[in-house]
This record gives C-alpha cells, sequence and structure tokens, in this order.
C-alpha cells in the first residue's frame, strides 16, 4: 500500500500535558462550555475548567486518534471539574487512558445505567471498552493530567450525557471524595 501519512514524533510533557511541536492548537473549555454538565452551571463562565490537545490525524478507523487532557484541579458547587464525558458515536469504539499526573477518577457508565469507577493516577492504564461512556474527574489538589487513544473514527456524543448526565456524580465530602447517585438520571442501574 501507499502510504497515507509520513511518520512523526513530538514531545510530550509529562507533568502538564503541553506537545512540542503542538501540531494542533489546545481545545480549552472554560465555565460556558461546561453549562448544563454539573448538577449546578458553573458561576464563572470564563474559569478555565480543562484543556484537550490533540495529536490529530483523519478521523478514520485506520488511524489512532490521540491527545493529552488537563483538568484544573477545583470544584464547581462541591462537584470536582471533570470532562463533558461522551459515548463514541460509533459505540462499539474503544479507547485507553493513560494518567501522568495528579489524583482522578475515572466514571465509565453503559447507556442502560451500569457504571463504575478507576481510580486515576500516574501510570494508571485504563482500558474503556466501546459501549462505554467515559468522564475524568480530578479529585486531587493538583492539575489532572492523562493520554487518551482511540480508533479513528469514534467521534464524540456529547449530547447523550448533556440530556441524562451520568448515573453518579463525585463531590468533595468531608474525608475525600463521595461518589453518588446523580438524581437527574433516568436509569441509574447497578455499580459494576
Ligand atoms: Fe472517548
Amino acid at each position: 500500500m501507499e502510504p497515507r501519512l509520513d511518520p512523526f514524533v513530538t514531545l510530550l510533557d509529562l507533568q502538564r500535558g503541553t506537545l512540542d511541536p503542538q501540531r494542533a492548537d489546545p481545545e480549552p473549555r472554560y465555565g460556558r462550555d461546561l453549562v448544563g454538565f454539573f448538577q449546578t452551571d458553573p458561576i464563572d463562565p470564563e474559569a478555565l475548567i480543562y484543556q484537550v490537545r490533540p495529536i490529530p490525524v483523519p478521523k478514520e478507523q485506520s488511524e489512532i486518534q490521540c491527545s493529552t487532557t488537563t483538568i484544573e484541579p477545583g470544584t464547581v458547587d462541591g462537584e470536582y471539574h471533570m470532562t463533558k464525558g461522551h459515548f463514541h458515536v460509533v459505540r462499539e469504539r474503544s479507547e485507553i487512558y493513560l494518567g501522568l499526573a495528579g489524583e482522578g477518577l475515572l466514571v465509565e457508565a453503559t447507556e442502560d445505567g451500569r457504571h463504575h469507577t478507576e481510580p486515576m493516577s500516574r501510570g494508571s492504564l485504563h482500558y474503556i471498552p466501546g459501549g462505554w461512556a467515559h468522564r475524568t474527574v480530578n479529585v486531587g489538589a493538583e492539575p489532572l493530567t492523562f493520554l487518551a487513544a482511540y480508533i479513528g473514527d469514534a467521534g464524540q456524543d456529547y449530547d447523550t450525557i448533556l440530556r441524562d448526565g451520568f448515573p453518579v456524580v463525585v463531590r468533595r465530602g468531608e474525608n475525600g471524595p463521595e461518589v453518588s447517585q446523580n438524581p437527574r438520571h433516568p436509569r441509574v442501574g447497578a455499580d459494576t
């Protein structure tokens, strides 16, 4: 076959998730971008919640999309800062996350409401099978950074999450993070 792409390399800062060269502009997500995702909307529309740094390749099944994400520490009305979370548009597409810095929780959920959480930290390697929505939550005092790699044509379905949320929410408790049922989710299932 005739190769479609030339090989390339970029240098990843394992602490901050920055890439050199970047190859694509970072995609910041501010409070205003996360309206509807927390139980209470962010007060400050200009507050940086997280930032995605893509390593772009064609969005096709033969390619591996890759990105880093850094979530700033903090809470929105008691809920820890988190990504929007998504199902893949092509539901069966899987993904790998690798924790690089900070302390987090990976929350996963199926469409029928089953849910699962895993701690994230430097070196934690997470396999997210097809059919599981995924959201990362920064439960620490420092930025949470991780690397994601997924099948190129997966696509991100945020609308289902905007409508239903995840079956569980992660709040700051007196003794650390507390995972509780999301009262707005239409079908909270078993903890897997
Ligand atoms: Fe994904």
